[in-house]
């Protein structure tokens, strides 16, 4: 029932499966174009993480209550699909949105990070939701630093979604991550500043905000695990995992493919620790 604090031997690890995560998604990137299948895609990374890089695939057979073991190495989430995506004989089409999500074991820690793709060339909204939910993640990531409260992660993701017209999933959230893939805290991409408990260095944790473009209703598909938008409207997530620094934050899933850290990131996190 507590938010377990790293050592600096945790840490260490915990750099290795992030990085490890991240190339992971580095390595997919050329192969996300119209004509492929997710199957195809969770082959390629499943081969990757195991023969290449070493790393266990930690999503294959994950089993949590009430869950039926899932059934592939990776989720891929295409268009109205929000998150947990089960891979198989889905061919991307032109103007396809994707989000790859990996989580990857090494030496018995997790590194968690997803990111959005496009097959081709999306429409201006596609483009603008995937464009927004990025912005979205680092607007939460910017909050982040000793004494900030998980409030002021949710609020920040929920401001900027909602000031472009999409709204945020809340039945999903962030989550501690270290030995166990999911442990606490729960991290909401929605709230209030100021409210939830106060983070302090050596904490770990994933923020992952799943933007609609409509409603924010979701449904899970038959399969157990899918899970889509209600009214069929598009969903993007990004994906990071983060540890709390004495200074502030620092992103445990970047690599050289990673897309670049928004401008404001800087002038959000200097406006933060200001009296
Ligand atoms: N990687 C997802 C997360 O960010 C969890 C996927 S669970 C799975 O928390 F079983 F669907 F893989
Ligand atoms: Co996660
Ligand atoms: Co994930």
């Amino acid at each position: 029932m507590s938010i377990e604090i790293k050592t600096a031997q945790d840490i260490e690890k915990m750099r290795i499966a992030g990085r490890l995560a991240a190339e992971v998604l580095d390595f997919i990137t050329p192969h996300v174009k119209a004509g492929v299948t997710t199957g195809r895609l969770d082959k390629l990374c499943h081969d990757y993480m195991v023969d290449v890089q070493g790393t266990i695939p930690a999503p294959l057979d994950y089993a949590p209550p009430g869950h039926r073991p899932y059934p592939k190495s990776i989720c891929t989430s295409v268009n109205h699909q929000v998150s947990h995506g089960v891979p198989g004989d889905k061919v991307l089409k032109h103007g396809d949105i994707v989000n790859i999500d990996i989580t990857v074991i090494k030496d018995g820690y997790h590194g968690d990070t997803s990111r959005m793709f496009t097959a081709g060339e999306p429409s201006i909204q596609a483009r603008r939701l995937c464009d927004v939910t990025y912005e979205c993640l680092w607007k939460g990531i910017a909050q982040v630093r000793p004494g900030a409260n998980l409030g002021d992660i949710g609020h920040a993701v929920q401001r900027h979604a909602e000031s472009h017209g999409f709204s945020v999933v809340r039945e999903f959230c962030g989550h501690g991550i270290g030995r166990r893939f999911h442990e606490e805290p729960q991290v909401l991409h929605y709230g209030r500043p100021g409210q939830g408990i106060a983070l302090q260095a050596g904490m770990i944790f994933t923020i992952e905000p799943m933007i609609n473009a409509g409603r924010r209703d979701i449904r899970s598909l038959a399969d157990g695990w899918t899970i889509v938008t209600a009214d069929h409207s598009l969903s993007a997530q990004w994906e990071h995992t983060i540890l709390v620094t004495p200074e502030g934050f620092e992103v445990l899933t970047l690599s050289a493919g990673a897309p670049a850290v928004p401008a404001f990131v800087e002038s959000d996190r200097t406006a933060s620790v200001a009296p």
